[in-house]
This record gives C-alpha cells, sequence and structure tokens, in this order.
C-alpha cells in the first residue's frame, strides 16, 4: 500500500511515543515476575518413571499434515464460538495480568472466537496430548520480547489443561520462565532478548527502556541458555523501532555508533545466523523464526477519517490490509537471512494474519508500569490504550496453531 508523505512524516513521530509508553509496560512485568520467582528453585532433571503411563509414541495421523505446499499463511477468520477459544482465562492458571483482557473489564469478548482458516488446506485440530507427544523428552523455547511472551503464555495455557496438578511446574527463573510437564520430561520455556543479540535491555529485572544500546555481534551469552534446545522459535522486532536510528556496537564495544535501523537489524541477524551455523544441529533441532506481529497503532489506517487507535475495535478487519507498523524492508532482511543460512529455518509469517485482527489488543484492559491502568488513564484510550500486545486467550493461540501444525509436519512416527 502507499502512503503519502505526510501521513509518513506523521507515523514516524508517533511510533516511538507508543512505542516507549509500552515497552516501560513490558518491563515492569518482568520487575514483577522476578519478585514471585523463587530464586532457590534449581531445574530438575526428571527420570522417566516405572510404569509410565504415557509411554506409548505418538501417531500424527494424515488428516494432521496439511498438504505440502499449503500457504497457511493465507486465509481468513472465521467465527467459530463452538470450538474457540481453546482455554480460556480461569481455565489457565500461569496468565499474567497483562493478558486477561476480560478480567480486566473488556465488556465484548467476540475476539477470543475467531479461528484462522488457511484458504487451500486445513489446519490440524489442535491436540495437546499430541504436542505433548511430540515434545516428548523435548524442550520447546520462544526467545524474543514481550509479544514472544505472550505467545508463550498461549502455549503453556493451551496444553497445561490436559495435565493434572502435581505433574506440571512453573518457574520464573529470570530471564527465563519454565513449564514443565513431568511426565513427559517435556518443558516450553521463555527467554527474555528483546533483540536476540546483546544490549543493555537483557536484564530481565534491571533493565532500561528509553535507553538502547545493543551489541550487533555479540550473543554468545544468550546463547548458552539455547544450546541444545530442541525446538527454538525465535522473534524480535518492536524494540528496534523506537527510532529511525539506533546506538549500538559491532566490534569494539567502546565504539558506539548510531546505526540506521534497517542495517543494524540486518547486522544483528547476521550474528544470528552465524550462531545458528555453528550451534545447530538440523538432525536434532528445529528452528522458527516468527515474522513481526504487527500494531494498530492509528485508526486512520483501516477506517480513514478517524483519528483514533486500537480501542473499541470488536471486529476484524475484512480484506485486504496492511499497516505501516510493519516493516517491509525489515521483512526483507529476515527473508535475505534466512535464504542465505545453512540452517534450515522455518519462517512462520503470522504479520498478514494478524494485521486483520485490530480487535484483539489489549488496549486498555491490559497493565501499564506493572498495575492496571487506573480509572483516569481508562478514559484516555488515546494516549493509554496498549495496540501492540495481545488478550488472551486471542490471536497468539492461531499463531500456536500454526506452530503446532509445523511440528506435527516435520514429525516421523516411530513404531
Ligand atoms: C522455594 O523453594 C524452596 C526450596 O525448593 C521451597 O522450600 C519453598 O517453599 C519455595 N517457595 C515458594 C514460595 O515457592
Ligand atoms: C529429559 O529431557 C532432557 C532435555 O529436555 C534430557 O536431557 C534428559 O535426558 C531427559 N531425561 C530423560 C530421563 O529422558
Ligand atoms: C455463537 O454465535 C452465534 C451467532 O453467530 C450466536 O447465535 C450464539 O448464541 C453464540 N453462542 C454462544 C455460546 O455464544
Ligand atoms: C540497575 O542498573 C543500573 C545501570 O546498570 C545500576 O546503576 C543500578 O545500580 C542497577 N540497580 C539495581 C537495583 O540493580
Ligand atoms: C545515542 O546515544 C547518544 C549519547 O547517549 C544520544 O545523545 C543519542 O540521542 C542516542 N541516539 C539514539 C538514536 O538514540
Ligand atoms: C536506512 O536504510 C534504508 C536501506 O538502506 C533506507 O531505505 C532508509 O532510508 C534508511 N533510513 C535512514 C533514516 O537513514
Ligand atoms: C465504541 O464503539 C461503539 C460503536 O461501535 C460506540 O457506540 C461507542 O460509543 C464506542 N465507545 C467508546 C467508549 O468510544
Ligand atoms: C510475509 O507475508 C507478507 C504478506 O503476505 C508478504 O508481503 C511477505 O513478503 C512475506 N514475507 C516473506 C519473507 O515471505
Ligand atoms: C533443509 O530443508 C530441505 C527441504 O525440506 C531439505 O531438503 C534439506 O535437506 C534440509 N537441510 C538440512 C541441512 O537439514
Amino acid at each position: 500500500m502507499t502512503i503519502k508523505p505526510s501521513l509518513d512524516r506523521r507515523i514516524q513521530t508517533l511510533f516511538p511515543v507508543a512505542l516507549a509508553c509500552l515497552l516501560v509496560l513490558g518491563t515492569s512485568r518482568l520487575v514483577l515476575d522476578s519478585l514471585k520467582s523463587n530464586q532457590s528453585s534449581i531445574f530438575r532433571v526428571y527420570g522417566r518413571q516405572e510404569g509410565d503411563e504415557h509411554k506409548k509414541p505418538v501417531f500424527v495421523l494424515p488428516e494432521d499434515r496439511f498438504e505440502k505446499g499449503c500457504d497457511v499463511f493465507e486465509g481468513q477468520w472465521v467465527w467459530d464460538n463452538v470450538s474457540r477459544p481453546l482455554y480460556t482465562e480461569e481455565s489457565c492458571p500461569y496468565l499474567v495480568k497483562q493478558t486477561t483482557c476480560q478480567r480486566n473489564g473488556r465488556p465484548d469478548s467476540f475476539y477470543q472466537d475467531w479461528r484462522w482458516q488457511p484458504h487451500a488446506c486445513k489446519l490440524p485440530r489442535f491436540d495437546p496430548l499430541k504436542l505433548l507427544d511430540v515434545l516428548r523428552g523435548k524442550r520447546l523455547m520462544f526467545i524474543g520480547d514481550s509479544v514472544q511472551r505472550g505467545q508463550f503464555e498461549s502455549m503453556v495455557c493451551m496444553v497445561q489443561s490436559v495435565i493434572p496438578d502435581g505433574k506440571k511446574s512453573f518457574h520464573r527463573i529470570p530471564p527465563m520462565k519454565i513449564f514443565k510437564a513431568e511426565e513427559y520430561n517435556a518443558s516450553i520455556e521463555y527467554y527474555w532478548a528483546p533483540f536476540i543479540v546483546e544490549s543493555i535491555s537483557d536484564h530481565a529485572i534491571n533493565h532500561t527502556v528509553l535507553k538502547r544500546l545493543v551489541n550487533l555481534d555479540s550473543i554468545a551469552k544468550h546463547g548458552k541458555s539455547w544450546e541444545g534446545v530442541d525446538v527454538l522459535v525465535f522473534e524480535s522486532y518492536v524494540w528496534w523501532m523506537y527510532k529511525p536510528l539506533i546506538n549500538a556496537t559491532h566490534g569494539s564495544t567502546d565504539d558506539i555508533q548510531e546505526y540506521n535501523v534497517t542495517t543494524a537489524y540486518k547486522l544483528a541477524l547476521e550474528t544470528w545466523a552465524k550462531w545458528l551455523e555453528s550451534n545447530i544441529n538440523s538432525i536434532k533441532q528445529k528452528v522458527f523464526f516468527m515474522s513481526m506481529s504487527p500494531t494498530h497503532l492509528w485508526s486512520w489506517e483501516w477506517r480513514p477519517g478517524s483519528d483514533e487507535n486500537c480501542f473499541n475495535e470488536s471486529y476484524p478487519i475484512e480484506g485486504p490490509y496492511w499497516g505501516t507498523g510493519s516493516n517491509l524492508q525489515i521483512m526483507k532482511i529476515v527473508d535475505d537471512i534466512l535464504r542465505e543460512s545453512k540452517i534450515n529455518v522455518t519462517f512462520l509469517n503470522i504479520t498478514q494474519l494478524s494485521e486483520y485482527r485490530k480487535d484483539g489488543h489489549t488496549t486498555i484492559y491490559g497493565e501499564r508500569k506493572g498495575k492496571l491502568l487506573t480509572k483516569e488513564q481508562r478514559s484516555d484510550p488515546k494516549k493509554f490504550a496498549d495496540c501492540i500486545h495481545w488478550c488472551l486467550p486471542g490471536v497468539p493461540d492461531a499463531w500456536n496453531e500454526i506452530l503446532y501444525a509445523y511440528l506435527l509436519q516435520n514429525h516421523q512416527n516411530f513404531m
């Protein structure tokens, strides 16, 4: 879509303001999490018990696989209040306040009832037991920022209900969160790394939000925690998009320079791709990269003439739509890097399908600086609505259904 230059300039100035407010929110979330965390709890290595009931191997059936070559990212949202949502706020004890929009007072709940339907094929029906079987003895890790944390929480909620109490655990060990299904010796984990590479925003508890400094060629510290993980799901976007330029180092850490964001992003992903090449065993490990999660900060983009944001939006956008917040230069960079990479990385291009979901954001029913919005703040949605993060259950569940479909697609049955 083409944008008039005047509009473009307006966007450039607004995006940073909105992001700055919201990312602070992300920070405080982690502060809270760390307070709740039990530092003394250490990872346990779970042994398979004698008489384990869950020994039988999973059989991925033909109907669990989508047709080869089908573009599952092209499709439409269909109303399905029978099979959706896949879980509820009440049924999932691990949801943080930031995402529980109903509990926080959101009056409408239609956003929970849409199912993503590809045009050319069917996604397999999500079966938590099947996913746990695929993940048996494995670790699935989501790596990225607070949007990625939402996807992690969604995934945990999608599977946890089939595991009885006492057979599952959830630990907050900053910068990680770890959910374990003990009888499966399977874990679903989250690792905070908003830029993927190292930065001064990496400390899960005490990090700057307004001041950014990215070490474009440093990744080893993070990488230590990713080694040997069976399924890695990366994401990084919104933290880069604060200003057109970003302070960064490449080479000497004393040599701080302002980089064009697109240049910096490319250098960072090159560092990441190199890490993959020297650390990933393609036979044992799978790597995914999530495309950018769209924002809905400017209502004039889908409703010309209006001057608001995603607040009070109850229905998805119908028909073609692509917001200017989703930068196609960045998209192209990811594409180039993945094409050149010697490691197979599956790119889950969820941007377009999420673009339609102007109704899915937390708006004023989320948190700000670790607290629910005050009455005064709620009365000023133009200033305080969060149009970056998503309510749960909601849009990230569809991303996970797609991730699930890919995991099954590649799964080989063993007799
Ligand atoms: C923290 O862990 C210790 C040792 O594992 C345990 O005794 C204690 O009850 C835990 N505290 C909380 C709040 O979970
Ligand atoms: C449990 O899983 C971990 C990695 O996810 C693995 O290292 C360990 O060997 C597994 N334990 C058993 C008993 O299968
Ligand atoms: C589901 O949606 C239909 C309309 O599309 C409505 O008539 C029905 O009451 C809804 N069912 C529930 C359980 O909300
Ligand atoms: C937070 O980080 C800043 C800068 O690195 C440091 O000066 C400050 O002491 C830290 N605060 C805490 C509570 O660790
Ligand atoms: C880079 O850092 C300098 C010094 O702290 C600061 O003046 C400048 O505004 C920063 N640039 C960006 C793009 O944030
Ligand atoms: C950053 O680089 C891209 C690609 O080279 C260019 O299109 C864009 O105009 C540059 N932006 C700035 C602010 O220099
Ligand atoms: C929300 O939108 C509806 C129309 O869709 C309108 O009647 C209502 O006044 C709006 N509410 C607020 C708080 O803007
Ligand atoms: C992702 O999807 C969008 C919309 O369909 C498309 O424009 C873009 O090129 C795709 N990105 C890649 C890397 O394939
Ligand atoms: C990457 O994927 C392609 C297509 O699925 C496959 O042919 C190739 O063997 C894979 N390469 C590696 C290194 O796994």
